[in-house]
């Protein structure tokens, strides 16, 4: 809308169970708040293995891929939708590297986790798979579009 190209860009982000058993749920919303982005979309939801088949589909074969079903389900996991400009690629700095020996401190992971098989955090890893993972994850009706500080009509 400000003309600014991928100002309203939107990526998932799911807070695993060791995340929310952990108590690091506040933590990562705050960090999102604090950089600048936009919530519109949150859930807590204990998710079931269709819906995690859906979105690890590409990992099927993998050899962890029982394992990390297994992990998925053993817990609630808290669903997110941030907006914002180049959000996809930030999210993904903010989250940290995969390989958890090799997230930086000050990342989610290179902060809170030491092992891939728990690693708090997802975040979709491009624009197209954000997209795929926003419809799977949530039903349209279940994000917000919202605009800030509105004073009128104040009394
Ligand atoms: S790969 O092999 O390169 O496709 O995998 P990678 O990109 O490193 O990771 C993809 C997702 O799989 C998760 N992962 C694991 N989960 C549990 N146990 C083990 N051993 C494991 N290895 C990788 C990894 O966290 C990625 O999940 P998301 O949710 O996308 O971050």
């Amino acid at each position: 809308s400000a003309g600014i190209p991928g100002i309203q860009e939107r990526t998932l982000v799911a807070v695993k169970p060791d995340g929310v058993q952990r108590r690091l749920v506040g933590d990562v919303i705050k960090r999102f708040e604090r950089r600048g982005f936009k919530l519109v979309g949150m859930k807590l939801l204990q998710a079931n293995e269709g819906i995690l088949a859906e979105h690890y589909h590409e990992l099927r074969r993998k050899p962890f891929y029982p394992a990390l079903i297994h992990y998925m389900t053993s817990g609630p996991v808290v669903a997110m939708v941030w907006e914002g400009y180049n959000v996809v690629r930030t999210s993904r700095a903010m989250v940290g590297d995969t390989d958890s020996a090799e997230a930086k401190p000050g990342t989610i992971r290179g902060d809170f986790s030491i092992h891939v098989s728990r690693n708090v955090v997802h975040a979709s890893d491009s624009v197209e798979m954000a997209q795929r993972e926003i419809n799977l994850w949530f039903h349209s009706s279940e994000l917000v579009d919202w605009d800030c500080c509105d004073y009128s009509n104040t009394y």
